[in-house]
């Protein structure tokens, strides 16, 4: 028998350990139960609907209620349920998957290692980085540059990475050989009276510095996102890709670009690599693989390093590295139809066309009222900085919860999210049509 609200919110507060989550308050408050979906709108058990503001977890990207996809899910499930990768096992549909991914890739790219997660793909990039220059002679250099604000994810390594301090305290976070350079947000980390462009050299500079006081010989990559998600939505300054990228080139650190949401078209281009102009040695994906239909991430290898890892083989021995779920052939016949359809519908193009409408309507909307510090974005990104005061860009106090009161409520019809009770974003499922954005 199905569950009523009620007793499903009770049977959830005595069984569910829900992630991202304060047990403190869910406890007190209990869950939103949702009950399904269509298309950009969602129904929770009670009946409400939402517009899903937040595309899922930034991977329903087409939307719910795809027959292509779930019919796609239910044939390979019928055909071939499971099978792996180890010890050279393959089946059709991965080998599919994989080649037409490559043929998407921003800049030419050897091979595609699958995974379940975005988390468990950064774990897979930073183990390549590191058997890479072991393979190389070059034992020492293995410190890995990420940013604060950051978000790659939320293992060992991919946590410590993440610049984002809740995410370390309590947990003995960061770990390992792991350095956090400034986040560059314009807004509210730029010495008073930069351009955004001398910000970014600003922060180029800083690369510089740090790179040169821990020694060239022992830094090996440099993590970014292109927009950065999770920690704020925070698009990069003018000019920063271009200032930071040629100091990586000058000493051979590799640069990883976390695609897990922005790739497949959330910045109006099929990667955000695209959008900013870079081309990555590593390039991680996710969840819009699949639209979110299908736990399923895909990490992209450049040729320079594949070929070292193929010329040392022999040597190496075993690739000793792996999850069961990787390459599982129901999540790459998911991606496969989700590929499609991005195609077929000319979905990128379609982002390109409306993101700039998004981002405009919103500045309108609400850039005047005296509690919008910032709206900021690209494509279909978009957050609102929230400020108690509007010229010193003082933040509101985090008692406050006052970015939780714009977030999933009955009262505003819109599933969000909130950072820091000082943020709302928004990253809008990109099946939309004009006049739902507009209705949004
Ligand atoms: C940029 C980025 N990288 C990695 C991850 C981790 O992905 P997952 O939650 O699938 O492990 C996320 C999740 O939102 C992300 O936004």
């Amino acid at each position: 028998m199905p569950l009523d609200q009620q007793s499903a919110a009770r049977a959830d507060r005595d069984s569910l350990f829900h992630p991202f989550t304060s047990v403190a308050d869910h406890l007190r408050d209990g869950p939103t139960v949702m009950a399904e979906g269509r298309g950009v709108r969602l129904k929770d058990l009670e009946g409400r609907e939402y517009l899903n503001g937040m595309a899922g977890l930034w991977c329903v990207n087409l939307g719910y209620g795809r027959r292509e996809i779930t019919e796609a899910i239910a044939g390979q499930s019928a055909k071939l349920s499971f099978f792996h990768a180890f010890n050279s096992m393959s089946s059709e549909v991965v080998i599919r998957c994989a080649q037409e991914l490559l043929a998407r890739a921003p800049v030419p790219m050897a091979r595609v290692f699958f995974g379940a997660s975005g988390s468990d793909a950064n774990e897979t990039q930073l183990k390549l980085i590191w058997y890479y220059n072991n393979l190389l002679g070059r034992p020492k250099k293995k410190k890995i540059i990420s940013r604060w604000n950051a978000y790659h994810g939320s293992g060992v390594m991919t946590a410590s990475l993440t610049g984002l301090p809740g995410m370390h305290t309590l947990f003995d976070l960061p770990m390992g050989p792991v350095l956090h350079v400034t986040c560059p947000h314009h807004y509210r980390k730029s010495p008073a009276g930069m351009s955004e462009r001398e910000f970014s050299r600003h922060l180029a500079r800083e690369l510089q510095e740090l790179i040169e006081r821990e020694g060239p010989d022992t830094i090996a990559a440099f993590f970014a996102e292109p927009v950065m998600g999770a920690g704020g939505l925070i698009p990069p300054p003018e000019g920063y890709f271009e200032a930071i990228v040629p100091i990586l080139r000058k000493y051979d650190v590799l640069l990883v670009v976390d695609e897990v949401i922005s790739g497949f078209g959330r910045l109006g281009t099929y990667w955000g690599s695209q959008r900013f102009k870079i081309e990555p040695d590593l390039l991680t994906s996710a969840k819009g693989v699949t639209s979110g239909y299908f736990p399923m991430s895909a990490c992209f290898v450049a040729p320079k390093i594949w070929q070292v890892i193929a010329a040392e083989s022999n040597r190496a021995g075993l690739f000793g590295h792996g999850y069961t779920y990787s390459a599982h052939p129901v999540g790459a016949a998911a991606a496969l139809a989700t590929l499609k359809i991005i195609d077929e519908e000319s979905v990128v193009a379609n982002v390109a066309k409306l993101g700039p409408v998004l981002q405009q309507e919103m500045r309108s909307a609400v850039a005047d009222h005296p509690w919008v510090g910032e709206v900021r974005g690209a494509g279909f990104m978009l957050g609102i900085e929230l400020v108690q005061d509007k010229v010193s860009g003082a933040p509101f106090p985090k008692e406050q919860l006052v970015g939780d009161g714009c977030c999933a409520s009955s009262s505003t019809g819109v599933s969000s999210r909130e950072r820091s009770a000082i943020r709302w974003c928004l990253r809008h499922p990109w099946c939309s049509s004009a006049r739902s954005l507009m209705r949004s």
